[in-house]
């Protein structure tokens, strides 16, 4: 299994550009078996989870071709609606395939995800929606087994803010008899990213972004060409990287306005931060400043970022708290940034961190995606070599990390091992 190395306490300098949304690529990849034809998609990144996804798509009979620029996605030879257990428990954005296959063939059989790293992570949400539409939906053998001989549009209050539950439930209103309109939706820009995305193909949905959306069912979607936003989450990864090593980034191909939360927690800790129209550039102060933050739901500030912003209240000058308001248990990378020498103490979902004024080097687990990153972080702070181990997590949702950060001066490499 592959190991990242790095060699901590080098300043991060030079101009790095942000790959294409994992979240908004999976979901908008699975919007084509709405569709029948070939399908065009740009800025595609490559990850682990979007080969997870490819495997998942090209076991229900849809056909990819890809070049240097694009993904093609055909879906015209759709034959099966099951999502097997092996596939969906290495990648939980797999259920996103539950509302298309029962739009587009009235038959869905898709595992449940069961819990992860970061919590308990039901779908129930999910599931209610859709037998609000009309869905008959059974749970057996650890599967949701869905059948439908039309959706029909319904009037959904989502009892929890949901970003892949609205995203389901939008892919299956979408060509759904009547109107939909779901209440209490999720705002993040990789919803309106779907949306766009599914409005170019013909559909008609209204109000994407604000917490009441409007599907008026079309007959049929037709294919279309798309680009792929920018990750928000990579921007803000590279933001708290510059940050943290007193360096001088300037972030491109980005979207600053969806990392407006991010951006005012790091000018509160003493970061100067400029905004241009698809750039950013961040520049880190000598000593960090504690502030303290809590996770929101878009526009909020992300729980994808919470551990990356911890790492650098790691190094700050006083008392931090974070408290994680999505997840119930994702503190898991507390116990590994202690081994790189962090002051942080959790209770319940509240961690209270005290800043040092170095950190240093270990060898480290990665046990999530997010988490991954965090110690990637701590490690270009700290003084010495840190050792991240487990790094498929990694690979699962940051395009070539090791390359970009090399480029910017890190001291860091990948080890097969
Ligand atoms: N929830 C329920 N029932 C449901 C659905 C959600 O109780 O039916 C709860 C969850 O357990 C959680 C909260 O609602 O406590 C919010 O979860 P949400 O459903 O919004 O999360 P998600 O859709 O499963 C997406 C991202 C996550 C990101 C969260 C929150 C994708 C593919 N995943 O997950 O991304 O953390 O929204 O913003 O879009 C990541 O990229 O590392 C990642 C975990």
């Amino acid at each position: 299994m592959d190991k990242i190395v790095i060699t901590g306490g080098r300043r991060l300098e030079g101009t790095v550009a942000i790959s294409g949304a994992k979240n908004a690529a999976l979901p908008i990849l699975i919007s084509s078996i709405l569709t029948d034809d070939w399908n065009t998609f740009h800025n595609v990144p490559d990850l682990w989870d979007i080969r997870t996804i490819k495997r998942l798509m090209t076991d229900l009979g849809v056909r990819f071709k890809e070049d240097k620029t694009a993904l093609k996605v055909d879906a015209g030879g759709l034959n099966s609606f099951e999502a097997p257990y092996d596939l969906v428990k290495t990648m939980r954005a797999s259920v996103l395939v539950l509302g298309p296959l029962l739009a587009r063939l009235g038959r869905a059989r898709v595992s449940l995800p069961g819990g992860c790293a970061i919590g308990a992570r039901p779908i129930d949400i999910h599931i209610k929606g859709l037998r609000q539409m009309g869905a008959s939906i059974n749970l057996d053998h650890g599967y949701v087994d869905a059948k439908t001989d039309q959706l029909k549009g319904a009037d959904i209050y989502l009892d929890i803010t949901t970003v892949t539950g609205t995203e389901n439930l939008m892919m299956a209103a979408v060509l759904a008899k009547g109107s939909t309109i779901l209440r209490n939706a999720a705002k993040e820009p990789e919803i309106v990213a779907l949306a766009d995305c599914l409005n170019n193909m013909g559909a008609d949905i209204q109000g994407a972004g604000s917490s009441v959306i409007t599907i008026t069912g079309v007959k049929k979607l037709k294919p279309t060409f798309w680009s792929i936003i920018p990750d928000r989450i990579e921007t803000g990864t590279f933001m708290v990287a510059a940050a943290l090593t007193k360096g001088d980034l300037k972030i491109v191909n980005c979207v600053p306005s969806h990392v407006e939360a991010v951006i005012h927690k790091l000018k509160q800790a003493g970061v100067v931060v400029e905004k241009g129209q698809t750039s950013i550039f961040v520049k880190g102060p000598e000593q960090i400043q504690s502030v303290d933050m809590k996770t929101f739901p878009y526009p909020g500030f992300p729980t994808d970022m919470q551990a990356q912003f911890m790492v650098l209240m790691s190094i700050a000058s006083g008392l931090s708290v974070i408290t994680e308001a999505i997840f119930e248990n994702r503190f898991i990378h507390v116990s590994e940034l202690q081994r790189i020498g962090a002051d942080i103490i959790v209770s319940g979902n509240c961690a209270v961190v005290r800043g040092v004024p170095q950190l240093s080097g270990a060898p480290v687990m990665a046990t999530d995606l997010r988490a991954s990153a965090s110690l990637i972080l701590a490690g270009l702070a700290a003084e010495g070599t840190t050792e991240v181990s487990r790094v498929y997590h990694l690979d699962r949702g940051y395009e070539r990390i090791e390359e970009k950060f090399s480029a910017l001066g890190a001291g860091i490499e990948r080890v097969r091992v």
